[in-house]
């Protein structure tokens, strides 16, 4: 076609196929990013710590499983097809009692502990 110089592979991301290609928990896993924004696959089991992103919401959407995630003055239990917007701000903790596999989607360079840190950090940027 005319106008189009980039090489393109017409391959769908298939979320099964990237979900094999690990298996540790709250290790997110970059698979697609539009314009600002990356699609990040993450494996979830037990529980996470408080945190919160000052600077943007983040989404949430469950593939498989159920998660719940605790506010300071409540919950969400988010089932398999559901989905989720944590505004930006709010403190939240995410928790999963068997292995949720959710997709996020954040802008680029949001950390898993927002802005507490710590031991639970994973890396920001990891394709698979
Ligand atoms: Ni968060």
């Amino acid at each position: 076609m005319p106008g189009i110089t980039a090489v393109t592979h017409y391959t769908p991301i298939n979320f099964l196929e990237k979900f094999a290609q690990f298996s540790e928990h709250w290790a997110p896993k970059v698979i697609a990013q539009m314009n600002d924004y990356q699609f990040k696959l993450v494996k979830i089991e037990g529980e996470f710590i408080w945190h919160s992103h000052a600077d943007t919401d983040e989404t949430f959407i469950v593939l498989e499983g159920e998660l719940r995630i605790d506010f300071r003055d409540g919950a969400v239990l988010i089932g398999q097809g559901e989905m989720y917007v944590v505004p930006k701000g709010i403190e939240h903790k995410p928790y999963a009692e068997r292995e949720v596999k959710v997709l996020l989607i954040e802008p680029c360079g949001v950390l898993n502990t927002g802005d507490i840190g710590g031991e639970r950090t994973a890396e920001s940027d990891v394709w698979i």
